[in-house]
């Protein structure tokens, strides 16, 4: 029966602060220590944390925890010793110099391959997360954080499922998500100065990188809107001619055409470009339009001579974007062509140097005013 006495209420509530006291100093013992839980609880819990004051909380939080029957806390896996081995969970600090956590969670691993292990840490840190999961973990708790965000996880891994607050999981988040935008702000630096590098050497006006790229770009996006909305496509576009880097300047620069020999050095410029990025790991869309963004639908291109469809999409796209681009651009040796000369010969050649349906979503673009054709080609500056 309910005592209703206030009195003794009260004393009852010294009483278990006073035993959760003992508690707490055992728990700072060098001998492993046990207390049980209500009789209908079955699970063994152990707490291993060299902190002290840590490893109480720990055990104060644990000791709430209606399915936990007993909890044995230490200092180390190894004074943790036989409990391990009939543990349902460990509950494991990942130390003060936090070197130490493979080691401990590989010494309770030897004892108890299969246990849920949940470490509890001082911080949600991002490194402390990973490292936490990257070594098995199956959650990870905060020491003295909310007690229902403790409470859910030690429940969810006692039934050898993951919860994590999400409290601990967005700063993890944010800081991979803050790691991506500033690798991909590197990425894009070095490959606009790599562009940029090639545009300086070659004779082209400066109007040409960004034109053919939003050109191209416009394009993509009528006959396949995921190449328009890729930024490897964009990169593509931009670095389309970065193998000119190793085509000789006056080669570049000849005020006339070029000949049998110079078109040959000409004609490596494609395969020199997949050479030059390579390093950089691009994705395979880039290498499709550095590589083959002189081949031709009938099959007379370079460098492999590829034909109709063997020609991947995004350099069919791209092709058609190039040559009309270049036709209207100024050249030592000749004069710009009007954007609808261009046009139109672009249109001549649908299904022999270009792909007939390329031409065709070109066509559309124009007519609808979705590809701003004469405004992208407009003489520059
Ligand atoms: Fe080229």
């Amino acid at each position: 029966m309910e005592d209703q006495n206030p009195h003794r209420a009260a004393d009852s509530s010294r009483a278990d602060a006073r035993q959760m006291s003992d508690r707490t100093r055992f728990a700072a013992d060098d001998a492993p220590r046990m207390w049980g839980n209500p009789a209908h609880a079955t699970a063994l819990v152990v707490v291993v944390d060299l902190d002290d004051l840590r490893r109480a909380t720990t055990c104060r939080m644990l000791a709430a925890e209606p399915a936990v029957a007993e909890i044995r806390s230490a200092r180390s896996s190894a004074q943790a010793g036989e409990s391990l081995r009939n543990a349902r969970l460990v509950l494991l600090s990942d130390g003060p110099d936090r070197a130490d956590l493979p080691a401990m969670m590989a010494a309770v691993r030897e004892q108890n391959p299969t246990v849920p292990i949940v470490v509890t840490a001082d911080s949600s840190e991002p490194e402390v997360v990973r490292r936490a999961l990257e070594q098995g973990a199956t959650s990870l708790v905060i020491s003295g954080g909310d007690p229902q965000s403790f409470s859910d996880t030690v429940a969810a891994a006692l039934r050898g499922r993951a919860v994590l607050d999400t409290a601990i999981v967005r700063p993890v988040i944010g800081r991979y998500a803050a790691l991506l935008d500033e690798a991909r702000r590197r990425d894009s630096a070095v490959i606009e100065s790599l562009a940029a590098a090639v545009e300086a050497k070659d004779t082209v006006t400066s109007r040409h990188l960004q034109a053919v790229r939003s050109l191209a770009t416009q394009l993509a996006s009528l006959v396949e809107p995921s190449l328009a909305r890729s930024e490897d496509f964009s990169y593509g576009c931009v670095l389309h001619d970065v193998g000119k880097i190793g085509v000789p300047e006056r080669i570049l620069s000849k005020p006339g055409p070029l000949d049998a020999d110079e078109w040959t050095v000409m004609r490596l410029h494609p395969e020199t470009g997949v050479r030059v990025i390579d390093p950089l790991g691009m994705s395979d869309t880039v290498r499709e339009v550095v590589l083959y963004h002189h081949e031709r639908w009938d099959g007379q291109g370079y460098p492999y001579r590829l034909s109709d469809e063997g020609i991947p999409l995004s350099a069919r796209i791209f092709s058609v974007c190039d040559a009309l681009e270049a036709m209207t651009a100024t050249r030592p040796y000749r004069a710009p062509l009007p954007a609808g000369e261009a046009y139109r010969r672009v249109v001549a050649e649908a299904g022999q140097q270009f792909d007939p349906g390329v031409v065709e979503a070109l066509q559309e673009g124009v007519g609808s005013g979705e590809i701003e054709l004469f405004a992208e080609l407009a003489p520059a500056r």
